[in-house]
């Protein structure tokens, strides 16, 4: 389950330290914006020791390492320092197209080869609304690996790509190009069957808005939120966990599926119709829920 993401800028020891107890479900060490360019060196070999150092320990939130632009010249060496460690997976920011995934997938092949990794051991994310071509690409990103596991959107790199002077209206909601970059992302998520993983909220003092904002998500299809500061992961962790209630009702869902066997179509419950849609749904909450399939509880 990756409910919370923590960005950890790669060149921070002191806040690599603090991310292992933030209890955030992945860091995402980050060698891209939140690193100088005189930094990079130094980051790489900074993050490639904090992999190496979470080996072997049993409860580590899962490590995705954000690398740095296909187009920015430094993406290979990034793989070169970084793939050795074996992080769960890679962070792809300003993915164009979904070329840039089948780009990216064949680099790792590589990688992998040479650290003696098994070839698709290490997953990619992408960030795939920070370019204008992105967005216009967002059907592309589907059937081109196996590896995608996330498609995520950025606003600030896109306000930088079109020219915007600010991503919000006066009142602090999104202006439509970003509410269309968070829909276009949901869609793809849908589309490619990944994960749809939320946007940063900058104002990290503000857990009031964080909190309205995660709601938002979960209820628009997201399945996690990418968080700045430690203070964020809980907020995070707590929206993005599925209520009791909403799980005991999927596991009912599921049971009366099952116990109908494969030919059943349409079924009732508590005097409501229920069907294919909301069987795929109770499937949602009780993957959120972290319920394996298959295993469901007993409800007695
Ligand atoms: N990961 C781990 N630790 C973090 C952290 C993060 N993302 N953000 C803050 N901390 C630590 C700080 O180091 C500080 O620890 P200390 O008490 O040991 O010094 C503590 O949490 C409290 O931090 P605070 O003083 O409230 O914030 P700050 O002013 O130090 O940092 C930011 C504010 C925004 C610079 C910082 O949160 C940050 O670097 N965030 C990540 C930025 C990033 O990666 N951006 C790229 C993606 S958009
Ligand atoms: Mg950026």
């Amino acid at each position: 389950m990756m409910r919370s993401l923590l960005f950890v800028p790669g060149d921070s020891e002191r806040k690599l330290l603090k991310a292992g107890s933030s209890g955030a479900d992945a860091l995402i060490l980050d060698l891209e914006d939140s690193v100088a360019q005189s930094r990079k060196a130094d980051a790489r070999q900074t993050v490639a020791g904090y992999l190496d150092s979470a080996k072997g320990q049993s409860k580590t939130p899962r490590l995705v390492v954000r690398i740095n632009a296909l187009d920015t010249g430094l993406t290979d060496d990034d793989l070169g320092a970084i793939v050795r460690g074996a992080p769960a997976a890679i962070l792809l920011p300003k993915a164009s197209c979904g070329a840039d995934i089948q780009d990216l997938s064949a680099r790792l092949s590589v990688h992998e080869a040479d650290a003696g990794l098994p070839e698709g051991q290490i997953a990619i994310h992408a960030l795939m609304t920070e370019t204008a071509a992105g967005m216009l690409a967002a059907a592309s990103f589907a059937s081109k690996s196996a590896r995608l596991e996330a498609v995520a959107w950025g606003a600030e790199d896109l306000a930088a790509d079109i020219g915007a002077a600010s991503n919000r209206d006066e009142t602090g909601r999104y202006t439509d190009v970003f509410r269309l970059a968070r829909s276009l992302t949901i869609l793809a998520a849908a589309h490619c069957a990944v994960e749809a993983i939320d946007t940063v909220f900058t104002d990290f003092r503000d857990s009031e808005g964080l909190e309205r904002e995660c709601h938002a998500a979960v209820r628009d299809g997201f399945s996690g939120k990418m968080a700045i500061h430690p203070d964020q992961v809980a907020v995070i962790n707590t929206a993005f966990t599925p209520a009791p209630e909403d799980v005991e009702r999927a596991v009912r869902i599921l049971a009366l599926f099952a116990a109908a066997g494969p030919g059943a179509g349409v079924l009732s419950l508590d005097g409501k119709m229920i069907d294919k849609p909301h069987l795929r749904q109770a499937e949602r909450v009780a993957r959120r829920a972290g319920l394996e399939p298959g295993s469901l509880p007993d409800l007695g």
